[in-house]
């Protein structure tokens, strides 16, 4: 069978994650760097034999590939997954899908209309503990779920702020809420399996005062389901803890602390260590999951199955994001009712 051809769109930070997870993939090959820093597309391209790269997207689209990782910064997102899939590429984006839900829909609408698969990296979805607790929850083993909460205390220092397009509204989208713990928000309402009803919720620069966007913020999200959920999240604790959510159910509860799940059940604790190798370069808190979504996709793609994670669900993720600063900064309950 011929190897999928695959390039990527952005080779800074989180592309080291992905040079690894390529490597682990028996079904692809890379042939494509892109970044406008071309010693940065370069360094990434050097990983892969016959890798081509350049600054050029113009020349990306011209080529011959099968799927486009784009791992560019969030505001542009839309323009380089709209490029692509125009140009006959399947694409998987990096979180979020997009700073607005205009572009995020502009986005899911590209996709229907081309025919090709985009999805959405969230890769804590495929936490070994997060797997056996949503097969769990959605066998009905823990009855109601009656509450949720999640706490996300991390370090990012000043020279984090420096890149360019971080800490901006415009480019970044946000700050903590956007970046950082979109990714509990992810979790959380992939596990209560149900949609936000309404947010009140606050935030602010405590700390990292050279930034426009938040550093901090507080929710009480409440689901169509009635579970209420109180979200916290900062970037300025002295190290990156491990992210907690704890879920309440009828029978039992499920705490996730950094990629460990404890369930209890029944009166029964069954602990679940992660079992993904830990990549090479990559930051300790980015969790070492993207291999496991990365071979989910391209199983998908080769068995022509709808790709994860879906962008209508990544719009609803977004969607949360988003309502969390309407909320903070209407200072009023939102309601996310259509
Ligand atoms: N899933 C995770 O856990 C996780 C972790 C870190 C980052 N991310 C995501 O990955 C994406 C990239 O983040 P990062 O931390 O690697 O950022 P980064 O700034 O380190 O890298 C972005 C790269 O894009 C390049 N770039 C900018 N404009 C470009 C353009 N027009 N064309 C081509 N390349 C361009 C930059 O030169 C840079 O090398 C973001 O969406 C971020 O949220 C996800």
């Amino acid at each position: 069978m011929n190897k999928l051809k695959v390039g990527v769109i952005g080779c800074g930070r989180i592309s080291v994650v992905y040079a690894e997870a390529f490597k682990r993939l028996s079904n692809i090959e890379v042939k494509y760097a892109l970044d406008i820093d071309l010693r940065r597309a370069e360094k990434f391209a050097m990983n892969f034999s016959g890798c081509e790269y350049s600054d050029s997207i113009e020349d990306l689209l011209q080529k011959n590939l099968d799927v486009v990782h784009v791992l560019s910064p969030h505001y542009l997102h839309r323009e380089h997954v709209i490029q692509c899939l125009e140009a006959g590429f399947n694409v998987l984006t990096e979180k979020p899908i997009a700073t607005t839900l205009e572009d995020g829909r502009a986005m899911a609408e590209t996709a229907k209309n081309t025919g090709k698969k985009l999805g959405v990296i969230f890769q804590n979805r495929y936490i070994d503990g997060i797997i056996e607790a949503k097969k769990l929850i959605d066998q009905g083993a823990f009855g109601k779920i009656t509450g949720a909460w999640s706490s996300l205390n991390w370090h990012r220092p000043p020279s984090y702020y420096q890149i360019e397009w971080k800490g901006s509204w415009e480019k970044e989208g946000g700050g903590v809420v956007i970046d950082q713990a979109i990714h509990s928000i992810d979790l959380v309402r992939y596990l209560v399996g149900s949609e936000v009803k309404s947010i009140k919720a606050q935030i602010d620069t405590r700390v990292l005062t050279q930034i426009e966007v938040e550093d901090v913020a507080s929710a009480a999200i409440t689901f169509e389901n009635g579970v209420i959920y109180s979200f916290f999240a900062c970037n300025y604790f002295t190290s990156n803890s491990p992210i907690r959510i704890e879920l309440s159910a009828e029978n039992g509860s499920i705490l996730l602390e950094g990629e460990k799940v404890t369930i209890r059940l029944n009166g029964k604790e069954l602990i679940i260590h992660p079992t993904a190798e830990i990549k090479g370069e990559g930051e300790t808190y980015w969790s070492n999951y993207h291999t496991s979504q990365l071979k989910h996709y391209y199983q998908c793609l080769l068995n022509d199955k709808p790709v994860p994670v879906s962008p209508d669900d990544a719009i609803k993720t977004l969607e949360v994001v988003l309502g969390i600063y309407e909320s903070a900064k209407r200072m009023s309950r939102v309601s996310m009712e259509k």
